[in-house]
């Protein structure tokens, strides 16, 4: 099935190979022509060759050309300037495969060579916080990459690694000690199950947090007595402490839980893993890299009283400095003995990959578990993270506790949201903007649209649409950024009904329905499997290019899956909607005669589709009116 820029670059390869067996590895490079006047694909694979065999290349590419078989794919096949080779599809291909996508439940997607276990560390928020919007972008943006590795095939492992333990919590108790009524207060709660939690205990939590903070800077014995504290809450037994700790970390799961189901997000409680549920493992880890460290290039040393790994190359060179070129440290364990972010994401990836095959039950609670024995790992983490990420990662592979050719360990890193001042995204007063209030301002302003669209349409109708575009404008504004770069904010652009958005999309979808309607017939009439004389007529050039763009969705895909970029796919189906528009504005479908309005039907019902999975894969709904 299609992977159309795999199926030409798999036959120019063949070619190359057989013409040239001294450079059997040269790439032919194809890709999706970025004019139309070019063709649809442009291989520019010749010239790098031909200056390594010292010939022309436009002889090369010429050779090549004559050499490749592309019959009934290619209808046209040129070579432009220093040897590029253009490559126009046939429309006749082109048909007989929108036919296989139209029968084909994964429109035209490959399954992939391997099937992976993949495991997708994403949302991560902290204890005693209210999710705030420095979440927001690891929780979409893994949720879409977990959609689409999943759609592909994949074995998808989701972890919700939540810090829920350490110094910070050891804080907040302590402060919270301090007050009797308050203490009392959060002991009483309730502890059965997660819900019966009442959640409006956590905006005071907040306060309670930032003042321990505080105290935690300025006051010495305070910060003594915390770590104290840290100790308490983490010795198993019935402590007040720990029972004060169970109760914040409630609180806090089920203040997470009600944000992913607003927002859609496939994350469940049984997918937190937090930091302490690696408590047991941590000793192990410490252990393990003492061992692995003895006779490697690396160092496992005591230095000013914490336990730290100094990680070196081959030659014994440092691989992490500073910027006055000092070796950076991985620190494992503190003086105090307390254990760190570093050394809990150590015995995450041990227990990921398979060298710890199992995890005993933790202290959360949290059951015995079997090791997924993931291929790879995502960490959908904050680029403002990257060092940690390749010190951990370099730590585990030295340790062994992954391998390289075999656990690929992948920081999957974006930049921040910023507000239309180009600084980092505030409330108006300059707090932290928190996640519930963002989604109730993105659907009420929805709301507001929709209204203004449809203002006869029922109450609730109109919030069910308002629900859909708020929130699909929220998450569609933020996956179709480069996720590597910082990208501003901006309600009246993510709402707006032209442009690459949401509503945009969405709008799409729904017009393709009122077609249908119009003509008596439902989306699922479209779709239904041309018998084998009716298939699809492509003679106009609109319809060729609406062709081509609905056949590019299984590259798509791929490429999304590979690099972990979702706003690929968003610039797909900004491309394939406009497409779509362009054939709607000068093909007729309903006026049309028989064989050329099933066809052009077709061509309607599979857009609809394509849109509506693209968008589902990155966890955004459509509705059939807008
Ligand atoms: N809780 C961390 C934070 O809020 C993110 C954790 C990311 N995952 C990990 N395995 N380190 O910054």
């Amino acid at each position: 099935m299609a992977n159309i820029q795999r199926r030409l670059d798999d036959r120019l390869t063949a070619a190359i190979r057989g013409l040239f067996p001294e450079a059997a590895d040269a790439p032919a490079i194809v890709m999706q022509a970025q004019d139309e006047r070019f063709g649809d694909y442009q291989a520019n694979g010749a010239m790098a060759l031909a200056k390594r065999l010292g010939k022309n290349p436009r002889d090369v590419a010429a050779e090549i050309v004559a050499a490749a078989d592309l019959s009934g794919i290619a209808e046209n096949v040129e070579i432009a300037g220093p040897g590029f080779i253009n490559i126009t599809l046939s429309p006749d291909w082109l048909a007989a495969q929108l036919a296989e996508v139209l029968a084909d439940e994964r429109l035209g997607v490959p399954s992939p060579a391997q099937r992976q276990t993949i495991v997708v560390d994403y949302s991560a928020p902290n204890l005693a916080k209210e999710m705030h919007v420095g979440h927001l972008r690891s929780t979409i943006i893994g949720d879409a990459l977990v959609r689409v590795l999943d759609f592909l095939g994949h074995t998808v492992v989701r972890q919700n690694h939540m810090g829920d333990w350490g110094t910070q919590i050891g804080m907040l108790i302590e402060h919270l000690a301090d007050d009797r009524h308050v203490w009392d207060a959060v002991l009483d709660l309730p502890m059965r199950g997660e819900r019966c939690i009442p959640r409006s205990l956590l905006p005071d939590l907040e306060v309670f947090y930032r003042e321990a903070k505080q105290r935690f800077d300025s006051d010495a014995r305070f910060a003594q007595r915390a770590r104290m504290r840290v100790v308490d809450f983490q010795t198993p037994g019935g402590s007040e402490s720990r029972e004060v700790w169970k109760r914040i970390r409630q609180t806090s799961l089920a203040h997470a839980q009600e944000v992913y189901e607003r927002l859609g997000v496939r994350l469940k409680p049984e997918d937190v893993r937090g930091e302490s549920a690696y408590e047991n493992a941590l000793f192990d880890v410490i252990v393990a890299l003492m061992s692995a460290m003895e006779n490697g290039p690396s160092k496992y040393t005591e230095s000013e009283g914490a336990q730290c790994v100094f990680l070196n190359d081959a030659e014994g060179k440092p691989r992490f400095v500073s910027k006055e070129g000092d070796p950076l440290p991985l620190i494992v364990q503190k003086s105090d003995e307390g254990y760190l972010y570093a050394t809990t994401d150590l015995a995450a990836i041990a227990f990921r990959t398979g060298f710890f095959k199992e995890l005993a039950s933790g202290p959360d609670g949290s059951p015995e578990a079997q090791s997924p024995q993931a291929d790879q790992i995502l960490y959908v983490v904050d680029a403002r993270q990257s060092l940690h990420f390749r010190m951990v990662f370099e730590c585990a592979y030295q340790a062994e506790f992954a391998d390289r050719d075999k656990h690929d360990l992948k920081h999957v890193d974006f930049g921040m949201m910023l507000g239309s001042d180009n600084r980092p995204f505030k409330t108006r007063e300059g707090g932290t903007v928190k996640l519930m209030d963002l989604i109730d301002e993105a659907e009420g302003r929805a709301f507001d649209l929709v209204t203004e669209k449809n203002p006869d349409l029922p109450e609730d109708d109109r919030r069910r649409i308002a629900h859909v575009v708020g929130i699909g404008a929220l998450k569609y504004a933020d996956l179709a950024q480069n996720r590597t770069k910082d990208y501003v904010f901006s309600w009246d652009k993510m709402l707006s009904l032209d442009g690459n958005t949401a509503p945009y999309m969405q709008y799409a979808f729904a017009r393709i329905h009122s077609i249908a309607r119009k003509g008596g017939l439902d989306l699922a009439d479209l779709v239904r499997h041309p018998a084998a004389d009716e298939g699809f007529a492509l003679a106009e050039p609109a319809e060729r290019r609406l062709a081509v763009a609905l056949l590019q969705f299984a590259e798509t895909v791929e490429t999304v899956a590979a690099d972990c970029l979702p706003h690929v796919l968003c610039g797909y189906l900004y491309r394939l909607a406009g497409a779509f528009m362009g054939f709607y504005e000068t093909c007729p479908v309903l006026k049309s005669e028989k064989a050329v309005r099933a066809s052009r039907l077709r061509l309607c019902g599979l857009t609809a589709k394509v849109i509506e999975k693209g968008l589902n894969l990155l966890g955004i709904e459509t509705a059939k009116r807008m």
